[in-house]
Parts: C-alpha cells; sequence; structure tokens
C-alpha cells in the first residue's frame, strides 16, 4: 500500500480587514467582548461586489499549492472541496474550481462538513491515494460567511466569530512509510444538528412558501448556534479525537511537535493546549487575525505555521477539528 504525504500548500484571505472596532460600530458589542470571549481581534471579509466567492477563493489558494507542490494542473487527478458555504445550491465549487483552472475532466466531490470539513475532506483524499487510485489530490477548503451573517444587533452572538478564506493542499502519492498521513479519525453525532445550523435556503422549507412568504424577519436564512452547548462539546470531543489519533499510533501527548487545532476559538485551543501540557510551540493558533473560516481554517493555519518555519521533517502533525452537525475528527502526520 502506498502512503499519502502534503507536497504543496496555499492559502488566501481577501484584503478587507474588518476589526471588532469596526463590528461595534455595526452591533452592540465591544472588542474587550469579542477578544475575551474568542481571542478574535479581527477578520478577513470580502467586499460585496467585488465578485470574490467560495469558489474563487478556493481557485486561488489551489494555483499557489499546486505551484508550490512543484505540479501543473494537469498533474491533479481529483478535487476534494470543503465548504458550508458554496456558491451555489448545487452543483457544489468542486466542478467550479474543474473550470476556473482549465484542469481536464477529472473527478470532483464537494465535502459538506462544515468546520470539520477540511479534515474529512484530507481523509477522503487520503484513502483514495493509499489504495493506489489516484497520484496527486487537490483538497481545498474555503469560506465564504460575511455576505450570509447577520450584521445587526440580533446576530451578534455569531457574527462576530466568522471570516472568509480558504486553504489549498496537494495530497500525493508517496513510497515512504516512515512520513505522511498516518491514521484518520472521522466522528459525528447528528441529534445535536440544530445546534449549531443554518436552516435555510433548504427544499425542506418548500420553494414556493418560502417565496410566497419573502419574509424579511425570517431568521432560518442566518446562522444560529448554541454558542455555550457548542463550547462544551468541542472541548471533550477535541480532546477525544486527538487521543484516539496518538494511540491508535502507540503515541503520546508528549510526541506532538505541532497541533493545529480548528480555529474556532481561542479559548477552545487554551483549554486543550493547558490539558495535555502543550507549550506555546506546540499550538499553532491564527484566530486573532482571521476569525472562524470553519472549513479552511485548518488549512490556512497549516500554511501559515509551515511558512513561518514552524513545522520541519520529520515533525508529528496533528489536525483536528470539531464543528456543526455535530462532526469532529482528526489527522495525524509524520511530516
Ligand atoms: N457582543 C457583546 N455581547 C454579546 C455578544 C457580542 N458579540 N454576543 C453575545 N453577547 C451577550 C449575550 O447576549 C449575553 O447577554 P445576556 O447575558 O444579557 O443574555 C452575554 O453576552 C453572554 O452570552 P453567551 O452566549 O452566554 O456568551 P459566552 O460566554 O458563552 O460566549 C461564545 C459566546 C459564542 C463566544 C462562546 O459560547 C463560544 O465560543 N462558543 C463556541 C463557539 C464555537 O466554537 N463555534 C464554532 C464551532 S466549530
Amino acid at each position: 500500500m502506498y502512503t499519502s504525504r502534503i507536497t504543496g500548500m496555499g492559502h488566501f484571505v481577501p484584503d478587507n480587514i474588518v476589526t471588532n472596532e469596526n463590528l461595534s460600530k455595526m452591533m452592540d458589542t465591544s472588542d474587550a467582548w469579542i477578544q475575551e470571549r474568542t481571542g478574535i481581534k479581527e477578520r478577513r471579509w470580502i467586499v460585496e461586489g467585488s465578485g470574490e466567492t467560495a469558489a474563487t477563493m478556493g481557485a486561488k489558494a489551489a494555483r499557489i499549492a499546486i505551484n508550490k507542490a512543484g505540479l501543473t494542473k494537469d498533474d491533479i487527478d481529483f478535487i476534494v472541496f470543503a465548504t458550508l458555504s458554496p456558491d451555489m445550491f448545487f452543483p457544489g465549487c468542486g466542478v467550479q474550481i474543474q473550470d476556473m483552472l482549465d484542469m481536464p475532466t477529472i473527478g470532483a466531490l464537494d465535502v459538506r462538513n462544515q468546520c470539520s470539513g477540511f479534515v474529512y475532506a484530507l481523509s477522503v483524499a487520503d484513502q483514495f491515494i493509499k489504495t493506489g487510485m489516484y497520484k496527486n489530490i487537490l483538497v481545498i477548503g474555503s469560506e465564504f460567511h460575511s455576505g450570509g451573517l447577520d450584521k445587526t444587533t440580533r446576530g451578534r452572538g455569531v457574527t462576530v466569530i466568522f471570516g472568509d478564506g480558504a486553504g489549498a493542499a496537494i495530497l500525493s502519492r508517496s513510497e515512504d512509510e516512515n512520513r505522511g498521513i498516518l491514521s484518520s479519525h472521522l466522528h459525528s453525532e447528528g441529534k445535536h444538528a440544530r445546534e449549531l445550523t443554518v436552516e435555510a435556503p433548504s427544499i425542506a422549507h418548500w420553494v414556493p412558501q418560502i417565496m410566497e412568504d419573502n419574509d424579511p424577519d425570517d431568521e432560518s436564512y442566518y446562522p444560529y448556534m448554541n454558542g455555550t452547548f457548542v463550547f462544551k462539546h468541542a472541548i471533550s470531543r477535541f480532546s477525544e479525537v486527538i487521543l484516539e489519533g496518538l494511540e491508535k499510533n502507540n503515541l503520546q501527548t508528549t510526541d506532538i511537535d505541532m497541533l493545529i487545532p480548528h480555529q474556532a476559538n481561542l479559548r477552545i485551543a487554551q483549554f486543550i493546549q493547558k490539558k495535555f501540557k502543550l507549550s506555546d510551540d506546540q499550538v499553532f493558533n491564527n484566530i486573532m487575525k482571521y476569525g472562524n473560516t470553519t472549513a479552511a481554517s485548518v488549512i490556512i493555519a497549516l500554511t501559515e505555521a509551515f511558512s513561518e518555519g514552524k513545522i520541519k521533517e520529520g515533525d508529528l502533525v496533528v489536525l483536528a477539528a470539531f464543528g456543526s452537525g455535530f462532526t469532529w475528527g482528526s489527522v495525524i502526520m509524520r511530516w
């Protein structure tokens, strides 16, 4: 059996920086509240009318990743695109990437697993590589949150947390048994689906009825989050799934060289860091700059950690995520 390893990465975030101070002019909130609860100082939001979307940002990140891997678009065998904010209800963003990058008619798959999206997408790609079906897979996580947020005080509990951005990785076939993805671990618990959700637009709401109602007060188009409930589940699931991955590989928390937690909330990452007694050098966070970019967060953080020289060959790198669904997962890699 082959092994798979990341051979190139890239990320893209919109230029437009939205600070906590900027938000406090749109809604009743404050820099102190946001920083104290989440650690976020600023996030990037697409400027309305700029034409940027989840697919366009994903394409920009993908071009960088392909280039860094020393490949061309024609070397890519398959696309996996993770997002909760696709450009269209259907088809998914994966086929848009195939078109935007002018790729051959390779397969494209969209993953709908929210904050765990990139971890799920990487795991899917890993299976295709390990079985020998494909050699190079383009894995993208991209989110365009800002166009779907309630930017009034009514939405403040959710809106201040989320940012836009994209990241991409090339997962390639390798024959080096000591490097690459060692294992991935995926979970879900659908009974909590409504604790973090955007319910509409959905066919379950009967489209003719939605159009007839045309109700500006219909909050089902905006994200709903039971923040405290999500927080409690996140801290226990993050810990569980990291330990599950380490145990599977006969490793301990002391073996972790770099933990890249999904950037949900700095407090969650700090809780895990403390619980596992990890130093600041063993955990990478950038939520302060970007907020929670959902399916993009893990790959943007991994790209930045690598480009800042914080990951070197032979390091044990752990990716972990938790989010809406609930879904959660981890990927254990030897870099
Ligand atoms: N600015 C100011 N006040 C705000 C606010 C904001 N942006 N958002 C909410 N509040 C208010 C609430 O209305 C509430 O006021 P009240 O006590 O008068 O009713 C008060 O602040 C406390 O709200 P609460 O929701 O209990 O705050 P919290 O301490 O639980 O923090 C989160 C809220 C969202 C930061 C926190 O629950 C969290 O991070 N949850 C997990 C989120 C997450 O990880 N989501 C992604 C999953 S992948």
